[in-house]
């Protein structure tokens, strides 16, 4: 069996096939990723709790898994490609400054959205993908950053350039210097709040003090470049691919849009059903086994969320969609040390998002055949046309 997830009918529903190595060779060596590929909920879940034998650095890689958008250009970073202890300092300064601050944005998300939404009434048809779901998490994040008014077009260009370079096989140079771009900005950025008091996310971080450990601000500004590359295309792809899955569903949607309390749940069940990240990366960094077989440090995993998401050894009927599933233990925001930390910031922007378009349009359906980007990490769309009235 070979797994190949760039047809054309495993980029449209990637699950069949999930569901095939699931059964026949859940940790499957990919001769074409230059990867184990992991289908199966346990050993998800196994390789997230186990930073020791499974490391995020992917310096540690015996061979580089082809272009690689995080090595290109960007400033040394302790999170994202960094273990603990490492990656725990980092997580640790940038909680204590978001958390706040996330709390602080409820009103701002809101009217985001309100503004969004006007923009799209009175019209017959969208594409819920440009016209929404891009656009409300670049703004959320350059209102997290606090990004002057008059940057913001530059911004949320660069943003978009490299929000969309995060699939690791596609790579291309425009994100590369899209993020050299992006690198460069912020350090611009950060070093003029240096000298300056304030309590907004760049100075709070940039000030942080970690039992003694601080960033520097060149630390400062990959973090924030970060915060684009991972919070603004996964947000994107959550709030388009959870509106396909309604529009597709149809009797779910008419019970959600009947009882919005099923917000949080639904929310959960279209991480799950759907799940943005597909697949995250590990190194194997010391020799192993795993349901058998045999993983030599250096080798490079993706641990596959997607396919966890639908394991019915994790989830009852997991190809049904549910917006009442409860429990719902998914992995979409991963687990363990690396566990999203805009997890809050993302389900606040989709619980507002999501209820807000179902509510001011009653007769929302599909307008012709969404289109899949050709991505295997990140799943997403690249049009959701829609028909509003
Ligand atoms: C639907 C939305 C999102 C999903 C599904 C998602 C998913 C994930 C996953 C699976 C990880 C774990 C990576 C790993 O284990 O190596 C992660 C890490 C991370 N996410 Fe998110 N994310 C989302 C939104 C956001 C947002 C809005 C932000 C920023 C405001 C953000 C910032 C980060 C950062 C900085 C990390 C690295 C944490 C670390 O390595 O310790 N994410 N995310």
């Amino acid at each position: 069996m070979r797994f190949d997830p760039f047809t054309d009918s495993a980029l449209a529903d990637p699950y069949g096939q999930y569901a095939a190595f699931r059964a026949a060779d859940p940790v499957h060596w990919s001769e074409k990723l230059g990867a184990w590929v992991l289908f199966r909920y346990e050993d998800v879940a196994a390789v997230f709790r186990d930073d020791i034998r499974f490391s995020a650095d992917r310096r540690r890689a015996a061979r580089a898994p082809r272009a690689d958008p995080e090595a290109t250009g960007t400033a040394p970073l302790r999170i994202v490609s960094s273990d603990p202890p490492q990656s725990l300092v980092v997580r640790a300064i940038l909680n204590a400054a978001l958390v706040p601050r996330v709390r602080a944005l409820g009103p701002r998300v809101e009217a985001i959205v309100d503004e969004l939404v006007a923009a799209l009434a009175g019209r017959n048809d969208a594409d819920l993908v440009a016209e929404f779901a891009y656009a409300l998490p670049i703004r959320v994040i350059a209102d997290l950053l606090d990004v002057p008014e008059a940057e913001r077009p530059r911004f949320q260009q660069l943003s978009r350039t490299i929000a969309r370079g995060m699939d690791r096989f596609y790579g291309t140079d425009d994100v590369a210097s899209g993020l050299r771009e992006i690198g460069a900005y912020f350090l611009g950025l950060v070093t003029e709040r240096t000298d300056t008091p304030g309590d907004d996310l760049v100075r709070r971080v940039l000030h942080a003090d970690h039992q003694g450990d601080r960033l520097t601000p060149l630390e400062v500004a990959a973090l924030c470049t970060a915060l684009v590359f991972g919070g603004h295309e996964t947000t994107a792809n959550l709030i388009a691919n959870g509106v396909l899955a309604l529009l597709r569903h149809p009797t779910e949607l008419e019970r959600l849009r009947d009882d919005p309390s099923l917000v949080v749940s639904a929310v959960e069940e279209l991480l799950r059903y759907d799940s943005p990240p597909q697949f995250i990366s590990r190194v194997v960094a010391e020799d192993c086994t795993l349901a058998g077989k045999t993983l030599r440090a250096g080798d490079s995993v993706l641990v596959g969320i997607g396919a966890a998401n639908r394991d019915p050894d994790a989830f009852a009927e997991p190809d049904r969609l549910d917006v009442a599933r409860t429990p719902n233990a998914h992995v979409a925001f991963g687990l363990g040390t690396h566990f999203c930390p805009g997890a809050q910031l993302t389900r606040m922007e989709a619980r507002a998002a999501i209820p807000a378009l179902l509510a001011r349009f009653p007769r929302l359906a599909l307008g012709g055949e969404p289109l899949w980007r050709r991505t295997v990490i990140l799943r997403g769309l690249e049009r959701l046309p829609v028909r509003l009235g």
